[in-house]
């Protein structure tokens, strides 16, 4: 019978768990998600969600990947053998964020080379666009492909995977011993020399200045969800897949508020330096913060470069550190999400981890290629949008009802969870996930779908970002559906191993 890997260590496990959690969701998307969506009252939002969907489901999937032993297909399986295909819509849910994910850290590595002499000029929205990424193409169209990003992309898959291979406890463990403590670091120099800037201040009273006419909005309330869901790498088959490698005796209750505000309290620290910064730069240029505040791409990648060049002193050394912090924060990331689908065709295939990782990691960095064409950059920014709100919030809702009522396993969980922890769960947890939960991401999602089927957007074509509806229609619906189509698929297919062999891992304790 197969030995199951394990973490050797409960740091070990916390460590990956947090390095899994803390990517560049925190860093590049939160700071701009929180300030579009009313600032400082963004935080009620954001507290719900973290305390009513987040870190109990958290503590449901390190329950679930526990008890059940298995990557995400597995472990729904053992759940109940009809409800396999949740897994792999997980599963194929995070290979597809990490196709373009990977080309994000190489933006990053690339950027970090760059600010040793400051190469992006003045122009850095000009530098971003025309110079690196050579986006001269109309959106839908490829072109062909970039060096400058695809070199990079090559180095972040040759690491990931290296580190995968390696396994659980030799390879990422051991990795986010290493990077997790160094990216504590870097970001704590960055943060204290960012609050130290002249006009921090500035940016730090429009970070936390509420604006409450926002927040009974409900796509404040939807950005909350969709933050707390990928920032916990929750409902995408990370969290089950590394819990299903802790020991039988783990304090599961404790290690997911530690994760969760592990988690949340780096958020709040990028905030506060991004903000910091901005303050800084909107001071010198005598403008408001909103005129230099801007969402993803553009935050980390144009603005933040120009303010690197306007900073008193040791410019250069900032721009690296700032880009390292992505690059850190962003690997120990991508090794989580890889390593849903590793475990995924190791358990359903029976392969051994290195054909596994050769082969998923490998197809992934195919994949990834299209976004390191001219025209990637449009495919990146459709399919993040759809992959997150109709993947992860959608496997999130379908995963809760599942488990509350269809399979209603909230009470076994509890008592599981409760049985080898210090905390115990009580009926904050049972309500949060059969009842708040359910009922907020059930309307969020009719909402979400009703936006972008009528096309409620403010834009030129009504559409996400005014794209027009044949590139939607590929690059949005048809990636999302197909995470689900795939997913059902596979699920259809046969185990290579007995059911009698699989279950029986269950109760086996591996050493
Ligand atoms: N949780 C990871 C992030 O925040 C995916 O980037």
């Amino acid at each position: 019978m197969e030995n199951r890997s394990q973490w050797g260590t409960r740091a070990g496990f916390i460590l990956a768990a947090v390095g899994s959690a803390v990517g560049l969701g925190n860093i590049w998307r939160f700071p701009s998600v929180a300030y579009e969506n009313g600032g400082g009252a963004f935080f009620i939002p954001y507290l719900f969600a973290l305390l009513t969907a987040g870190i109990p489901i958290l503590i449901m999937e390190f329950t679930m990947g526990h008890k059940y032993r298995g990557s995400a297909p597995l472990t729904y399986r053992k759940m109940h053998k009809k409800s396999e295909w949740i897994g792999w819509w997980g599963v194929l849910v995070a290979f597809t964020i990490s196709t373009y994910y990977s080309v994000i850290i190489a933006w990053a590595i690339s950027y970090s080379i760059f600010s040793i002499n400051l190469s992006w000029g003045e122009d850095t929205e000009s530098f971003l666009f025309n110079d690196y990424l050579q986006n001269t193409v109309d959106v839908g169209q490829t072109g062909s492909l970039v060096p400058g990003v695809f070199i990079p992309l090559i180095i972040v898959w040759l690491l990931v995977l290296g580190i995968l291979f390696r396994g659980v406890k030799k390879g990422i463990e051991i990795a986010n011993r290493i990077f997790i403590p160094t990216l504590l670091v870097i970001f704590l120099i960055i943060v204290i020399r960012a609050v130290t800037l002249p006009g921090a201040i500035v940016g730090l009273e429009s970070f936390f200045a509420p604006d409450f006419s926002k927040i009974l909005s409900p796509n404040v309330w939807v950005a909350a969800y969709g933050q707390i869901f990928f920032s916990l790498s929750i409902a995408f088959a990370i969290m089950i897949t590394y819990s299903s490698y802790l020991p039988k005796k783990s304090d599961i209750t404790n290690n997911a508020f530690i994760t969760g505000f592990g988690n949340s309290s780096f958020e709040l620290l990028a905030g506060i330096g991004v903000f910091s910064v901005l303050g800084f730069m909107a001071t010198q240029s005598g403008v408001a913060i909103d005129d230099v505040v801007a969402g993803g791409v553009g935050l980390a990648f144009v603005v933040f470069p120009k303010i690197i060049n306007e900073f008193p002193a040791f410019s250069e050394l900032f721009g690296f550190l700032f880009f390292a912090s992505l690059v850190l924060a962003g690997l120990t990331s991508l090794m989580s999400i890889t390593e849903t689908y590793v475990a995924g065709l190791v358990d359903k295939f029976k392969i051994s981890r290195t054909k596994a990782v050769l082969f998923g990691g490998g197809l992934a960095a195919v994949v990834s290629f299209l976004y390191a064409s001219q025209g990637g950059m449009a495919f990146l920014d459709a399919v993040d949008y759809f992959i997150n709100q109709f993947g992860v919030a959608f496997v999130g809702l379908i995963e809760v009802i599942l488990v509350a009522w269809v399979l209603r396993k909230v009470g076994e969980f509890k008592d599981h969870a409760n049985g080898i922890s210090d905390i115990r769960l009580g009926s904050w947890w049972t309500i949060s996930l059969s009842i708040i939960t359910p009922l907020v991401l059930g309307y969020m999602m009719f909402g979400l779908f009703k936006q972008n089927l009528l096309k409620e957007f403010a834009t030129e074509n009504g559409n996400y970002e005014g794209y027009a509806d044949t590139f939607i229609l590929y690059s949005g619906w048809f990636v999302a559906a197909a995470a689900l189509i795939i997913g059902i698929l596979i699920s259809l297919t046969k185990w290579k191993k007995s059911e009698k062999a699989y279950a029986d891992t269950e109760s086996k304790e591996v050493n």
